[in-house]
């Protein structure tokens, strides 16, 4: 544990308790503050999450806005979820309102302050959020296609047969319908993914449509996804709070595109270290900027 550690989780859903959870049991913040505009969720889900609080030493409680804008790490949940069917861009009108509030009641936000924004859809709330809150665009980024990179990992690992971790393959692009697998960049233990024959045998397409349609399948099946998002959220929170400087595929204003988007990127204790241009096949660069010209169309207007 370092000693400035405090983490606000905005929203106290699923998502929102779920994050502190897997918080909790990594024990690397002193303090996680729930936020939510309903005091009752958030009295219930803080009295639940104590209960495994005793395992560290974190402490877990409720709290205001204004106390979440002086955290360490600000991760924002709060939003309405896809509902079976519905693509994330279309929860914008709702979760732009709410995520302008959020911010509003949080000012002001203490200045070397990270925000992490969760809610969907990331990218266009990432990039509204960099508008809002006044804090300079690397301490503002979204948890992007991290989650997809690591659905994509798990599916490589089982055709492979190799640990997950030791796949390095991204998910790029808009954390929804419009994100890319950046295949030619892809490798395993020094080797091109593309050079083992169980890969190359692989429909692409079709595995990019499962990747992409996960969260789909999981919300017709459960109503909503979170253990994944939980996960990918905690770890990110732990990269910052340690420092500990991983690259990851996050949604990042990515100056040469104009656009918030997934690139590779590297995490630490200031937000956004540096961007990474990977190298990528036209086919894939033309997702990349098609995925950029959609988000930034969207984004235009709303900031
Ligand atoms: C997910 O991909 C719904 O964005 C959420 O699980």
């Amino acid at each position: 544990m370092v000693s400035s550690s405090r983490v606000a989780v905005i929203g106290a859903g699923s998502v929102g308790a779920t994050i502190a959870y897997a918080l909790l049991m990594r024990k690397v913040a002193s303090e996680i503050l729930l936020v939510d505009i309903v005091p009752e969720v958030v009295n219930g889900q803080v009295l639940d999450l104590s209960d495994s609080a005793f395992l560290g030493s974190t402490v877990v409680r409720g709290g205001t806005y204004k106390e979440a804008g002086q955290c360490d790490v600000i991760v924002v949940t709060a939003g309405a979820k896809q509902n079976p069917g519905e693509s994330r861009t279309e929860l914008i009108g709702r979760n732009y309102k709410i995520l302008s509030s959020v911010i509003g009641s949080m000012q002001p936000i203490q200045k070397d302050a990270i925000i992490m924004l969760v809610a969907n859809p990331v990218d266009i709330l990432t990039s509204i959020a960099q508008k809002l809150s006044g804090l300079p665009k690397k301490q503002v980024f979204g948890s992007g296609t991290y989650l997809d990179s690591g659905r994509l990992r798990l599916l490589l690992s089982q055709k492979l047969n190799v640990s997950e971790s030791s796949i390095h393959a991204y998910v790029l692009g808009e954390h929804g319908d419009s994100q890319f697998i950046a295949w030619d960049a892809a490798h395993v233990g020094g080797k091109p993914l593309l050079s083992f024959p169980v890969i190359q045998e692989l429909d692409k397409d079709q595995v990019a449509k499962e990747v992409a349609g996960k969260a789909y399948e999981i919300i017709k099946l459960k109503g909503a996804t979170y253990f994944g998002i939980a996960a990918c959220v905690s770890s990110l929170t732990q990269c910052i709070l340690l420092n500990q400087r991983h690259i990851r595929p996050l949604s990042v204003y990515h100056e040469k595109l104009g656009a918030v988007l997934s690139v590779p990127a590297v995490i630490g204790r200031n937000g956004i270290e540096e961007i990474f241009d990977i190298p990528l096949a036209k086919d894939e660069q033309a997702k990349l900027e098609q995925s950029a010209s959609t988000l930034k169309e969207i984004c235009a207007k709303y900031v």
